[in-house]
């Protein structure tokens, strides 16, 4: 392309705001047809019979939606089917046995293939181990593992014997797991010797055996896979700790039946992070769940069988459980899993796995392509990423010039691409545009998928004018939609949903599902999300609760008290800002900082470690006594100062100013 050349289009992308999908691109489409808008409407909710009917079921479900009891909605109840089944079995017997279910890359470039076939046989001698372990039906098996392919072997084969997996990130601290054992009463384990980052091995094994240290019940048994072989840290397997070539030796051959389980039965659980200290055990079910995300990945994603399909986010988050795992081999596709981080041993290493595997759909997060941005177009310069149809992004809002980098430079103006907004709880996306149908707005999500009811409301709960800001809230409930918190029902209607009862019936429509997100909605009905509107904050598309990082804070000998905010950040999104007053006697000095990272870390993982932490004398206050966490977000972010007038004490917010922008010039 000429300079010239290069330069105009530059000016056109930049002016323009609306993009339309190619012709070619709605022709192939799964879905195409933008009546399907009105069509879920008029049939709600017999409507989502069309995700039901995308997997096979044992028996039939008699009802679509059981609304008698809400907010605990049910779904397909009476309905009965095995979720491992429907990503395995009904693969290799319809003839697609020798397709590759799981192309998994190492981070060193040795790789791993996965028929359906051979995940068939891998998952059922597994399932047979975890039997012979003493796992029964609905006991929470513990999966704290990376990004290897046994961590999707371990979710499949706890499925078909309708044990619920509950998945802690790698990444997250050894206290962190032993919460989550704690919390889901967990006395199983799956975990590795260890893993590569950037090259070089890192001991999780250690970690594991820490976190199982702070378990306050018996744990029964521990799988450890052997990831790291020479490279090992040598640790000898305790008592009841098993090594899982070990235990496969044991069964091979074996064949596991898959348990039949009820549509509403928990298929896992997972643990995200609410705005008290203690994350909040999300449950999500087996016949609901599994149908929304092989609808999502079916109507959204695009995907068909025939596809290689590639996200690039870990499986120890929503993103991996529903389009790594459950949603693509529902659908029978190719699902590519990485192991390693996009700069090794290059900055160009995703854009050379996609020529590699050629890549047909890519799906990642903003802060990565905020990432390959920084990075320059050069990398993906380097490789043919010709076979690339369609791209998505999600876990933040993502910015116009992020959106549009990602439209040129790595989908070459010809994939269209889908800003996909969702959360752990609502188990698969919720806004976005369809990409066979609607025209796309970098920026703006798009309109809530054909059957979701999303509108933006004030503080009355009362819809707001176009353009006005306000919550994003869901007004009718959704098969994929969590049941409850974990042994906390309480806690699950408390923090999520609203009841209308001003309105004439007393029926289900009364609840409304709050995302704790602020958004806006155009004339058009494209939705763009704002933001979390409560303490949380969104570090690199993860999601972290202020008090938790406030607990781990304030737990470090030498500190009294902490107010954590979120700041902007050009790459993460936001980042952590932790305001700490010392205790008597004690200095805010670069030891106790370094304590204070270190104990965050310990306490949550690495990804919640404080940016800056500031030392003050006071935090501002109400007269009430209440920390103005958004007075330390403008001091953070730079940002002129709001009100300072209903503060007790408004002379410490200009002392902390000063503080904060002598520390971010060094
Ligand atoms: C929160 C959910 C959904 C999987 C990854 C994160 C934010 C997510 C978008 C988007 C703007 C987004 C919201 C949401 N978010 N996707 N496309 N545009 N914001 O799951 O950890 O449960 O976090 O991520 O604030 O509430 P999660």
């Amino acid at each position: 392309m000429s300079e010239e050349a290069q330069v105009e289009l530059e000016a056109r992308l930049a002016e323009q705001e609306e993009f339309e999908p190619s012709a070619e691109f709605v022709e192939q489409a799964n879905v195409s047809d933008p009546e399907i808008y009105d069509e879920f409407e008029e049939n709600w909710p017999e409507c989502w019979e069309r995700a039901a009917d995308l997997i096979d079921w044992d028996d039939d479900y008699d009802t679509v939606l059981d609304d008698s009891n809400p907010p605990f909605y049910e779904w397909f109840t009476g309905g009965k089917l095995n979720a491992s089944y429907n990503c395995l079995d009904r693969h290799v017997e319809n003839g697609d046995k020798n397709r590759v279910a799981i192309k998994w890359e190492g981070e060193h470039g040795t790789t791993r293939t996965y028929t359906y076939q051979d995940l068939y046989r891998e998952v059922n001698e597994f399932a047979a181990a975890l039997r012979e372990l003493g796992v029964e039906e609905d006991d929470v098996v513990t999966l704290y593992m990376p990004m290897i392919p046994e961590l999707p072997i371990a979710m499949l084969a706890c499925a078909r014997i309708g044990a619920p997996h509950s998945v802690v990130f790698a990444g997250f601290s050894a206290e962190a797991l032993a919460t989550r054992m704690n919390s889901a009463n967990s006395e199983f384990l799956v975990t590795c010797d260890g893993y590569y980052r950037r090259g070089d091995p890192l001991d999780h094994l250690d970690k594991a055996n820490e976190g199982l240290d702070g378990v306050d019940h018996g744990v029964e048994a521990t799988v450890v896979v052997d990831r790291l072989g020479d490279d090992g840290f040598g640790h000898d397997l305790r008592g009841n700790q098993h090594g899982w070539d070990d235990l496969l030796a044991d069964h091979t051959g074996d064949r596991v039946d898959p348990v039949q389980r009820d549509a509403e039965d928990m298929l896992f659980l997972m643990y995200t992070s609410g705005t008290t200290g203690q994350p909040k055990g999300v449950k999500h079910t087996t016949g609901g769940y599994l149908s929304y995300a092989a609808w999502t990945s079916h109507a959204v994603l695009d995907i068909e069988k025939e596809d290689t399909y590639w996200c690039s986010a870990d499986i120890g988050w929503i993103t991996g459980h529903s389009y790594i795992v459950y949603g693509p081999l529902a659908l029978g596709t190719t699902t590519v899993m990485y192991e390693g981080t996009p700069d090794f041993p290059n900055r160009d290493r995703l854009w050379e796995i996609i020529e590699k595997y050629s890549v047909d759909i890519f799906y990642t997060a903003p802060t990565a392509i905020r990432a390959f941005m920084k990075w320059g177009s050069r990398f993906p310069e380097q490789h043919d990423l010709s076979s690339l149809r369609l791209l998505g992004t999600v876990g933040e809002p993502i910015n116009p010039r992020a959106w549009k980098w990602y439209y040129k430079h790595i989908g070459n103006e010809d994939c269209p691409i889908v800003d996909t907004w969702w959360q752990t709880e609502t188990g698969g996306m919720m806004v976005t545009t369809l990409p066979g149908v609607g025209k796309m707005k970098p920026g703006s999500a798009g309109p809530p998928l054909p059957g979701i009811d999303a509108q933006i409301v004030d503080t009355g709960g009362k819809e707001v004018e176009a353009g006005r800001a306000g919550y994003l809230t869901v007004n009718k409930p959704w098969p994929g939609m969590l049941r409850t918190l974990y042994k906390n029902d309480e806690r699950f209607v408390q923090e999520y949903w609203q009841e209308y009862s001003d309105t004439d019936s007393d029926d289900s429509d009364d609840w409304v599902y709050f995302p704790e997100d602020g958004a806006k909605v155009d004339d058009d009905g494209y939705i763009t999300v704002l933001g979390r509107v409560d303490d949380v904050i969104n570090v690199s598309g993860h999601r972290l609760g202020t008090m938790e990082i406030e607990s781990a804070i304030v737990g470090v000998e030498g500190v009294a008290e902490a107010a954590v905010v979120g700041a902007n950040h050009d790459l993460k999104g936001e980042a952590v800002y932790a305001y700490v007053i010392t205790e008597d006697g004690h200095d805010g000095d670069d030891d106790l900082r370094g304590r204070i990272i270190e104990g965050v870390e310990d306490a949550i993982g690495p990804i919640a470690r404080p940016e800056e932490v500031v030392f003050t004398p006071e935090l501002p206050k109400t007269r009430s006594g209440k920390i103005m966490r958004r007075l330390l977000e403008d001091v953070a972010n730079g940002d002129e100062l709001g009100n300072t007038s209903t503060l007790r004490n408004p002379d410490v917010v200009e002392d902390i100013q000063q503080k904060v922008q002598q520390q971010q010039r060094t």
